[in-house]
This record gives structure tokens, C-alpha cells and sequence, in this order.
């Protein structure tokens, strides 16, 4: 299992009530030991490419010399990857326009989130730092949930940057650049949802096994999956409503059942990631989804 090794020493002073993270707050990212999350499943449409392969595991080597450096180093995306985002960012944009909240509409233009070029982690985060003192870490792969999730706590996200397979340019069983970027990132230029996300990497440190997999309900049901009211209207901000044409679609249709956010109801619902989701929560606000999320976390070192 991959193991996150920040000790008690490197422990965020900040927690729930101060949201001032400096540099020299951070952990040595050079600490985290992760075993194998470079691997790729067989049930991803590059897996038999060999060319694909090579070139995800080079972009994976550049994200792992983060942890060295501290420098996020640019990628040097080729054309046809290029052209992947093209198809993507289009599409995806033309049901944005009719589901996305306005606000995220508005942080994908702050962050210079186009249709016409892969955006390079190094210029949005220094943006997210401006805007909310939040920070992007890549990462090789897909981190288990407690060390994924702790790292929210430093206000910082661990995001891939390598993009999905040319064949099927709609689908990715793993994080990718289109998911990070047009699904995670602008939510982070809200300073209400960036204090909320570190609410919830708090919870992650200090979690039990139990109270982590509720922790991974409400993640799943609001970063993931989450609806917002807004203007008496109902729009998608979770990563995987925005970075999916399928999920978008759907999550508007009498398909799915739209309830009223509620989080005794939110962390005990279970879910299925390998379906359409029919049932989404929807949240009045994000101050509202940071202030419940603060009583509940705070409820854990209580219990
Ligand atoms: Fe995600």
C-alpha cells in the first residue's frame, strides 16, 4: 500500500480556523513515499499501446521529480495530445455553457482554462496561489485516499498530469489532465471551497477507518459530484459531472434524483464510481458546504 509519511512534526498548525499556509509550512515533499501508483490497469484503452505507455510513464517521471525539486516542471505536450484536449475542452464546453455554475465558468477564464492548448500546472497554480493561498503538487498516479486527501489539509492538490488515451477521447478509468484541469482546479480559485477542502484534508489526518470512508462519501457527493444552487437554477461544480460529457448530460435528466444537500444523508450514502450516478446532492452555497463541513470535522476529535 502507499504509505504518506508526514510526521508529527510536519503537522499543519492551521487546521480548522487558520487558512494562512506558507511555504515553509509544507511537508518535504521529498517524504512521500508512494509504492506503484504509476501503474496502469489493464481495462485502460492504452494499455496495449506500447508508444502510449512510454510516453504516460516519462510525463509520470517529470511529476515524481517534483518531489525533489519542489519546481512543478512544464510538459512539452505533443500535438496529438493536443489535439485530444481540442476534442475534450470543446465538447465539454458546449454543455458547460448550460450546466456549469457561473462561477466556475468565470474561474476557467481566471485561469486561462481554454479549449486551444493543454494548460501547464506550473501557471495555474501560481494563480490559485494568488487568489487563495492554494497550491497544485504533481503526482505519478492515483494515491490512496487517507495520503491523497491529508494533502488538502496543506491546501494543496496532487494532480496528474498526463492526458488520456487518443482512442476514446470521452473516457479515462484514472485521473488525467482533462479531469484535473476542467473538473478540480477552478473550484480551488473559491476561497470558501479551497478552506473547505482543507477542512476535509484535516478530517483525513485525524479520521478513523470508519469516519474516512464517510469522509470519502462527502468528497465523492461534493468535489466529485456535487450541484449548486444558484439564481434559483441547478448547476454542476464536481470534477466528475464538469470532465464528463456522459455524466454531465445525465446528471440534469429524470434519470437521477436531485436532493437537498444533507450531510447525515451525504456520508452514509453509498456509491457506485463505475456507473452513472443517480442520485446527486446539491449544496445552497459553498460558504454553507464549508460551514457544515467545519461541525463535522470538529466532530471527530470530539467522538
Ligand atoms: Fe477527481
Amino acid at each position: 500500500m502507499p504509505t504518506e509519511t508526514a510526521t508529527a512534526e510536519t503537522e499543519p498548525k492551521f487546521s480548522l480556523s487558520n487558512f494562512e499556509v506558507k511555504d515553509e509550512d509544507l511537508p518535504e515533499f521529498r517524504d512521500m513515499q508512494f509504492e506503484k501508483i504509476n501503474q496502469l490497469e489493464l481495462d485502460h484503452p492504452g494499455a496495449s499501446d506500447q508508444e502510449y505507455r512510454t510516453r504516460r510513464d516519462h510525463i509520470a517521471g517529470l511529476a515524481k521529480n517534483f518531489r525533489e525539486t519542489h519546481r512543478i516542471t512544464d510538459v512539452e505536450y505533443t500535438p496529438e495530445e493536443q489535439k485530444v484536449w481540442q476534442i475534450v475542452a470543446t465538447r465539454l464546453e458546449e454543455l458547460q455553457a448550460k450546466h456549469a455554475s457561473s462561477f466556475y465558468l468565470d474561474a476557467k477564464r481566471k485561469l486561462g482554462i481554454s479549449t486551444e492548448r493543454i494548460p501547464q500546472l506550473s501557471e495555474m497554480n501560481k494563480r490559485l496561489n494568488e487568489l487563495c493561498n492554494f497550491r497544485l503538487a504533481p503526482i505519478e498516479g492515483l494515491v490512496e485516499t487517507r495520503a491523497f486527501l491529508s494533502w488538502l489539509s496543506y491546501r494543496t492538490m496532487l494532480c496528474t498530469q498526463y492526458i488520456r488515451h487518443p482512442s476514446r477521447p470521452e473516457y479515462t478509468p484514472e485521473p488525467d489532465i482533462v479531469h484535473e484541469a476542467i473538473g478540480h482546479i477552478p473550484n480551488f480559485t473559491n476561497c470558501d471551497f479551497a478552506d473547505f477542502s482543507q477542512f476535509i484534508g484535516h478530517g483525513a489526518r485525524i479520521a478513523t477507518d470508519e469516519q474516512l470512508e464517510e469522509l470519502g462519501r462527502l468528497y465523492w457527493f461534493t468535489v466529485e459530484y456535487g450541484l449548486v444552487e444558484e439564481d434559483g437554477e441547478l448547476k454542476a461544480y464536481g470534477a466528475g459531472l464538469l470532465s464528463s460529457f456522459g455524466e454531465l448530460e445525465n446528471a440534469f435528466t429524470n434519470n437521477v434524483e436531485r436532493r437537498p444537500f444533507d450531510l447525515e444523508q451525504v456520508i452514509n450514502t453509498t456509491y457506485d464510481y463505475s456507473d452513472m450516478q443517480p442520485v446527486l446532492y446539491v449544496i445552497p452555497s459553498y460558504a454553507y458546504l464549508k460551514e457544515t463541513t467545519r461541525k463535522y470535522i470538529e466532530s471527530f476529535s470530539k467522538k
